[in-house]
Parts: C-alpha cells; structure tokens; sequence
C-alpha cells in the first residue's frame, strides 16, 4: 500500500538474513559476529536491577528516588512532542514544517540505485580501482595487481570525512573496512587463496586520503590526482604507537620488540574529523585476521582472546599462509596491536598514522570529539559487539586553538571511562516487547566509570597497562551496562546532546543472556534503537549524565516501535541504524546497515528538539545488497559510501547480482556518492 507521500508498508520481501544482511557480508565484514556466543559472558547485571534489588531488600527508599541521583541534565532535555505536523488545509498560510526537512520522504525499496527525493541529483565521487596516486593505472577487474591496488582506492569504503582544504576543495578521507575475495576475483578459492589476491587484499584495506573540489556548476564533487596530498594507507603502511601502553610487554613482537611500531590497520569502520583537522578511526573487527587462536591453551591468554571473539583455527582470509604475524599460534602479540583508535593527518602527508592505547583497545566503532567547557578534549566511543559497552576518554591537556602540534598529542593522555546506564522505571514494565513504561519515556540517569588515568588503573586486578590492552575485561568488573551492539556515537553541535546508534541484538533475551532492561527494552532487538544523553550541566567532562531513548526502530505500524512520542503515521520506517550525524539545525541523519524490514538500506533525517522531535523522514536508499555509511551533511550536498553494492547471498564476481555503479554487465563497484539539489541547500 503506498501512501499519499510516498511511504510503503512494509516488510516488502523477505530479508535475506536474519538481519538483512547476506551471509556473504557477515563473513568477510565481520568474521560471521553474530553466529558465534557474544563473547561477553560475565555477568555484571544491569545497573537499574543492581539498585532495584538493593532497594526492594532494604524496603527503605523507592526506586525513582534513588535514581534519580543523577538526572540533573533531565529537564534539559527536549520534551516529547506528540503534535501533528500540520501538512497544510487551514484555509491560510502553510504553518512552518521542521526546519531542513523539506522533501518528501522517499518510500522504501529495493532498487537498484540510489534513490532520492525529486529534484535531487547523484553522483559517483569515486570507486573501487579509481586512482589515488599518480601512476596508478586504470582499474582492470580481471588483471588486478597489488601494486596497482596499492595507488587505487580500496574496497568497500565505510566511514567518510572532510578536512577543507581551500575553497569548494576537501581532503577526503575514507575507511576501506573490509574486502569481500569473492566479490572481488573470479574463480576465487576461499581455502587457497593465491599470494597476489592475499596481497591485493591487504592493499584494499586501510583508508584512503583524495583531494575532491566542488564543481558549481555541475554540482558534482570531483577527485583530483594530487601528487602531494592524496595518500594511501593500508595493511602494510607503519603506524606509530602513543599513549601509556605504547612499549607495552603485551604490543611487542619478534619484527617489533619496542612494541611501538606497527603495520597496518583492519577493518576500519567509523570514525570522526578533530577540530584540528586529523581523521580518528575505529578498528572494528581486528579478529578475523588472526588465525589460530584456538590452539592457545594457557588459561589467562586464551580468556583474553576469548574475549575479543578469538577462537578459531584458520582465518577467512588464509593472510596467516603468506604472514606468519597473522597466525596468533606463531606470534600471539601481533593481534593486541589492533583494535585501536587510529589518528592520520590527512594534511601532513608524509606524517606518520598513530595507533592511540590511551582510548583502549575493543571493536572500535569510531570515534568523535568535543571540546569541552574547560577547553578538555572528550572522546565518544562505542564496541560493536552484543552485550559491550559505551567509552569516553577526556584529555589531561586542554585543546588550543591553531596549535595542532599540541592538539595532535591531546589523545595520547587522559582518562578513558566506561558508562553504566540505569533507569528510572520499575524493572517489572520491561518484559522484552519494547511496551512504553507508565512514565512514558525509554530513560534514566547514568554515570561514567574511570577504568585508567595515565599510568594509574582504577581495576581491581588490572594495571594501567592490562585496561589499556584488554578494556573489554576491565569494564567487565566494574559493572559497565551491557548495551544492544554500540555503533556510531556523536555530539549534536547544536544542543550539546550525545546521540549513539545502538544496530540491533538478536540475542538479547535469549537463555542465559541478558533480558530486556529500561535502555535496551526489546528482546531479540532487529531493528536496534537510537539513545541520546546529556552530561550533567552540558559539560562533556562530567561523571554524570540523563539520558532517553529518542527513537526505537522498525515498522512505525507496529507498537515495539517508538518515534520520540511523534505521530508514528507520519514517520518512514528505519531499521538497524548504524552512522550518525547532524546538520547545521542539529537534525540528526541516520544511516542504517542491514534493515531488517526487507527494503534497501538508507539514509534519514530527524528533529530532536520541540514539536517534530521523531518526526523521521527517509531521504536515500542505496542499491541493491549495499549498506549506506560514512554520510557527510554539509549545506548543499551530501556524501554517502555506498558499502558493499550486491553482497547478496549466491553473488560472486562470476554471478554479479547488480551492476551498480556502471550499469550493463559491469562489477559491482563499492564507492562514494554525492547528493545534491540545484540552487538549494539539502532540505530546503
Ligand atoms: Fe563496521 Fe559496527 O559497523
Ligand atoms: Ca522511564
Ligand atoms: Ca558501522
Ligand atoms: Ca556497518
């Protein structure tokens, strides 16, 4: 059924996934996550039942009472607004609609294309084999090269920023996440891979620095061949090691026994530009790379892998048959140099990448800075995984303004923080269906929790060292909240507010896993939902903070679902959202990964604050079988990656099932793309 504006009902088709997500991309993006046990397997409960529990045996104070120690940022936060956008027929003047949001939603779909709002323009930035360097040759699908790999962008792009870099001219700078052998290579052998595809496999990963410029005429955004500027980065490029576990006894190897240098960098997904005009990157899912780990027996080595999902014997890839620091067997540190937050100044090329210990050391999502009040730099982080956590890390050194030598050194020392959420409602209104409490709202307070201060740990049982190198187990035994797979988390600079996406978890609920509690309502949560806080008096460096959940996602049609308190006849349906940033109204986009309702993934706009807070607007899908990461908002036009086009199930580079983005018989290419309206800013 279509609407008057062009929303559909939905599921349109059966997903191909339990999640939406082929089985191709659960196997080369993240090693197959989701069909292994979340490796958290402690038990540290959920902060709200911890207090309940307290509470109801003391018979003393009433739970609301006591929760709400920490909700000083409440009432700052915008209330729900259940007014109906008014569309117009009073007879006079059209009302004022949400300011940004002036397009009409597109409906979801499963096209093979990029579909916008009309009067919308796209474009391919750049592509899979486009060239980066001088000298790299043109990309030739069935004569690929290492070398030509090397000079060409990479594979499957993820996160996306802009540094300016003169008038209408950037530096881009994109995340190559992961790459996909049998989309890439015809007749590929997952259990023999050759040495030249392992070794275009290592120079597809890594990221990529392209200076673009803004063609005004055309609307089209442009990569240049810079000689001096544009850059690659891959699996085999030399990072540098800061912070207080740089040197650490767990970091050195047999190539490296200052444990201060590294090569490479995995599965960088997410990330964030600095206001000093440095590029920050998660590695996400380091643990696919290493092979072996299952023939580690000795008790406290093995839970460490364990731990960070490290279990198997040969790896998807098969790298560890052409490098033996890929087989944890024969060089068991080399996997604790990965899983960092790393640093690249795209406007230095010749500067060395840093790998920064002072964040720790998890599935990076990303990461994302605020300078605070006091002039403290804060970092927002997220661990992708079931049941992990949400990070903060806030600098010694304050930021200066023009100084990026110092900004530079801002995350090499602090504090890194893990946050435990509670809520304000009776634990008994969360029985798994996503059901509003009486209170009506999805919310509570909640605190950060100091792990390590420079070389000092606050972990029983941990040294700073230890929390640095394995935070997933530090923040395990000091009661971290278990949250539903922590994805892109960033500061609205607008409100001030902290918006994170949290993907979906499936096995929330399940036997012996965690249920549902008041910031993670929903039992087998496909959809995932969108959490927003404030610190305590809007200084990020607070210990304190309130938070609400401002969206749970799915079929608005369905009452597991929950729009801010907006209409829910009025809103597109979202699943699994994944990146998140905000436009110059402090709108909130979201782009999802996987949607579990059947349509393509895509790209939406939503209000926070007054009358059309949830009011969700879809405004792109990508093609068939791709995922939309990496948006960019800027006034006039807008930059999406357009990760993994045609990673269906039974597609292969010798069964392409799409052909985006060059149409005919062409390979499916990943790739950045450009939205753009003539003559208007995006929404207007
Ligand atoms: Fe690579 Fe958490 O997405
Ligand atoms: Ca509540
Ligand atoms: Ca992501
Ligand atoms: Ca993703």
């Amino acid at each position: 059924m279509t609407t008057t504006d062009g929303r559909i009902s939905l599921p349109l088709l059966p997903p191909n996934h339990p999640l939406g997500r082929s089985s191709i991309t659960c196997e080369y993006r993240c090693g197959n996550a989701c069909s292994h046990e979340a490796p958290n397997t402690t038990d540290n409960a959920y902060f709200g039942d911890v207090v309940r529990s307290i509470v109801s045996r003391r018979g003393m104070l009433k739970a609301g009472a006591v929760l709400a120690v920490a909700g000083a940022g409440v009432a700052g936060m915008a209330g729900t607004a259940a007014a109906h956008p008014d569309h117009g027929g009073h007879g006079g003047r059209p009302p004022r609609g949400p300011k940004g949001l002036d397009f009409t939603a597109v409906a979801p779909n499963r096209e093979d294309r990029i579909t916008t709002p009309e009067g919308y323009h796209n474009s391919v930035v750049i592509r899979w084999g486009d060239p980066v360097l001088p000298g790299a040759p043109a990309f030739d699908f069935d004569k690929q090269t290492a070398a030509a790999q090397a000079k060409q962008f990479g594979f499957n792009n993820d996160f996306c920023g802009l540094v300016p870099f003169g008038h209408d001219r950037w530096l881009m700078v994109s995340n190559h996440e992961y790459t996909t052998e049998s989309a890439m290579f015809k007749g590929f052998s997952q259990a023999n891979p050759t040495e030249e595809q392992v070794k275009i496999g290592w120079a597809a990963h890594g990221l990529s620095v392209v200076v673009v410029e803004r063609d005004r005429r055309s609307g089209k955004l442009l990569p240049k061949l810079d000689r001096r500027y544009n850059r690659r980065i891959t699996v085999t490029s030399e990072f540098q090691v800061d912070g207080p576990a740089a040197g650490s006894q767990y970091l050195r190897t047999t190539a490296d026994p200052s444990g201060r240098k590294v090569f490479g960098t995995l599965n960088n997904c997410a990330g964030g530009v600095t206001p000093w005009g440095t590029i920050l990157s998660g590695e996400e899912n380091f643990n696919q790379y290493f092979a072996n780990a299952g023939s580690v027996t000795e008790p406290v080595a093995k839970a460490r892998l364990s731990r960070y999902g490290l279990a198997g014997a040969a790896s998807t890839r098969k790298w560890e048959n052409f490098d033996p620091r890929f087989d944890v067997a024969k060089e068991p540190n080399e996997v604790n140099r990965f899983g960092w937050i790393v640093e690249v100044d795209p406007l230095e090329p010749g500067s060395k990448p840093v790998k920064h210990t002072a964040l720790g050391r998890f599935k990076h999502e990303g990461a994302t800075i605020q300078i605070a009040r006091n002039g403290k730099v804060v970092a927002y982080l997220g661990d992708d995984e079931r049941f992990d956590y949400i990070y903060k890390f806030v600098s010694k050194e304050r930021y200066r303004p023009g100084d990026r030598a110092h900004n530079k050194k801002l995350l090499a020392e602090g504090t890194l923080y893990v946050a435990q959420f509670t809520g304000d409602s009776p634990a008994t209104e969360f029985d798994g269906t996503g059901k509003l409490p009486t209170d009506g709202e999805f919310d509570g307070s909640g605190k950060w929790i100091p792990l390590a201060s420079g070389d000092k740990s606050f972990v029983d049982g941990f040294t700073a060292e230890e929390v640095y190198v394995f935070t997933r187990l530090a923040a395990d035994k000091v009661g971290a909240t278990k949250m539903d797979r922590p994805e892109d988390i960033q500061p609205n600079p607008v409100n001030g507010r902290i918006y994170a996406a949290l993907t979906n978890n499936t096995d929330r609920g399940k036997p012996g896993k965690e249920g549902p509690t008041e910031i993670n309502p929903r039992n087998g949560n496909k959809h995932g939902h969108i959490l927003e806080w404030a610190e305590s008096k809007g200084d990020h460096t607070a210990l304190t903070f309130s938070w609400k959940l401002l969206l749970v996602c799915g079929d608005p049609t369905t009452t597991d679902t929950y729009f801010g308190g907006y209409d829910k006849t009025q809103v597109s349906p979202i699943s699994c959202p994944d990146n998140v940033a905000f436009d110059r109204h402090g709108n909130l986009w979201i782009s999802t990964d996987g949607n579990a309702l059947g349509s393509n993934d895509g790209l939406f706009v939503v209000p926070v604050e007054g009358r059309y807070r949830g009011y969700l607007k879809q405004f792109l899908t990508v093609p068939l079988g791709a995922e939309t990461c990496g948006p960019v908002i800027e006034d006039d036009f807008i930059l999406v990656s357009v990760q993994h086009p045609g990673e269906l199930d039974g597609a292969s580079a010798d069964n392409p099932l799409t052909h985006w983005p060059d149409g005919g018989t062409a390979q499916p290419r990943p790739a950045v793309a450009v939205i753009w309206k003539s003559g208007c800013r995006i929404g207007e």
